[in-house]
């Protein structure tokens, strides 16, 4: 949705447009939503992103990319999510500079203050606030079956683990639901945690009235950038908390970096000829995977891909040139954008001051339906 906010244009004169490129659409996604009310309104989006480690190709695949597809089409609401930041140890003044950088990272990538509501999680206090009431509404056991607690609790030990990382996808629920959102665009990776809001929410409305809206999750269709592998490790997801870098495209890596990744990264054993190369997630988990990414920065399929292909070799240079097509401009814009941290500072803030005011009506109904007196 474009919204006629002044400020918003404003500073999007500032933040100087990068047009979105043709990123495609997700299939079963319509423009308007009749769930809120019977009436039809423009239907709504919200979606987060972690403050730290630097973004990678599986973020931008997987969710940035969407999210600028989705500002022209919705009522687009996007945070840098600093709170869950606060989930994992992290020194102070890095996590300060890492909001803003991360916020650099999605102007840089095609977000336009005029077209979209960006903010930082913390500046809208009704995120924790929420959050609390829905913490009081969620089992124990829900939470314990969270996949990426056990993997991230696993890391270090469950005993030390903050109670923050075990009530995080509850925070993320409020996110969600402080916004009316319809629509979530995320990666595969966050699957679950949109399935456990969507119960929270149905469980509320059973239990307290009709109060939320019910979300659903947008992922992209499969082998098609909704779960980026590590180059190194195909098993795993690509992530910014990877134990090597070798294996992690970052969105600011130069292209010598990106073309020596992409030629070591790991593929199978096959020896070259018809049929070496073929998207084959079981098999050949390596190869699967550059197909998935050359698809997915083409906006064609992997099978499409792998036809054309009866080596390795040309498959990884193809591949490496298209990444370093597609992050150039990102690049050339983020270089630009970070030379004036204050203006960005600006977008946080303007953002979050029209976040605020959904956010603070939908709470308010939140307060009321559970029970709690009016001040
Ligand atoms: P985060 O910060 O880990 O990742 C941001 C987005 O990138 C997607 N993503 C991937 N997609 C494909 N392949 C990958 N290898 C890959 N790695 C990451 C993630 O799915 C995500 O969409 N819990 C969230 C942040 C969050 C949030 C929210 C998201 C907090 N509140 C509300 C949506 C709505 C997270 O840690 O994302």
């Amino acid at each position: 949705m474009v919204r006629d906010s002044r400020e918003g244009e404003r500073l999007a004169a500032r933040t100087r447009a990068w047009p979105p490129g043709d990123a495609g659409t997700l299939p079963g996604v319509n423009g308007t939503n009749e769930q809120a009310g019977g009436a039809e309104r423009t239907r709504r989006v919200l979606s987060g992103i972690q403050p730290t480690g630097g973004a990678h190709l599986g973020n931008y695949l997987g969710a940035l990319r969407w999210w600028v597809d989705f500002q022209d089409r919705y009522d687009a609401y996007y945070c840098v999510v600093d709170l869950h930041a606060l989930t994992v140890p992290g020194d102070p003044e890095e996590l300060r500079k890492a909001t803003i950088e991360m916020a650099t990272v999605l102007l840089a990538c095609g977000l336009r203050p005029d077209r979209c509501t960006l903010f930082a999680q913390s500046h809208v206090p009704a995120h924790a606030e929420l959050a609390w009431l829905l913490e009081c509404t969620a089992s124990m056991g829900e939470l314990s079956r969270m996949t990426q607690f056990k993997d991230k609790a696993a890391k270090g030990s469950e005993e030390s683990a903050r109670v923050g990382l075990f009530t995080y996808p509850v925070l993320m629920a409020a996110d969600i639901l402080l916004y009316d959102a319809d629509l979530v665009p995320v990666g595969d990776d966050q699957r679950q945690h949109l399935e456990l809001t969507r119960d929270l929410a149905q469980r509320w409305n059973a239990r307290y009235g009709r109060t939320f809206t019910v979300p659903e999750a947008a992922i992209p269709p499969p082998g098609r950038g909704a779960r980026v592998m590590d180059l190194q490790e195909p098993a795993s997801k690509m992530s910014k908390s990877a134990a090597s870098d070798a294996g992690v495209l970052y969105l600011f890596d130069d292209p010598a970096t990106i073309e020596r990744k992409v030629k070591r990264a790991v593929t199978d054993l096959d020896p070259p000829g018809p049929g070496t190369v073929r998207w084959d997630r079981e098999a050949k988990p390596g190869v699967s995977n550059l197909l998935e990414l050359l698809a997915a920065l083409e906006g064609t399929g992997p099978e499409q891909v792998a036809a054309r292909y009866d080596s390795y070799g040309k498959l990884k240079s193809d591949l490496a040139q298209a990444v370093v097509s597609t992050l150039e401009p990102i690049q050339a814009r983020y270089r630009e954008l970070s030379a004036d941290p204050a203006t960005v500072h600006d977008v946080l803030r303007a953002g979050a001051k029209r976040a605020a005011v959904h956010a603070g009506e939908v709470l308010e109904r939140a307060r009321s339906a559970i029970g709690l007196l009016q001040p």
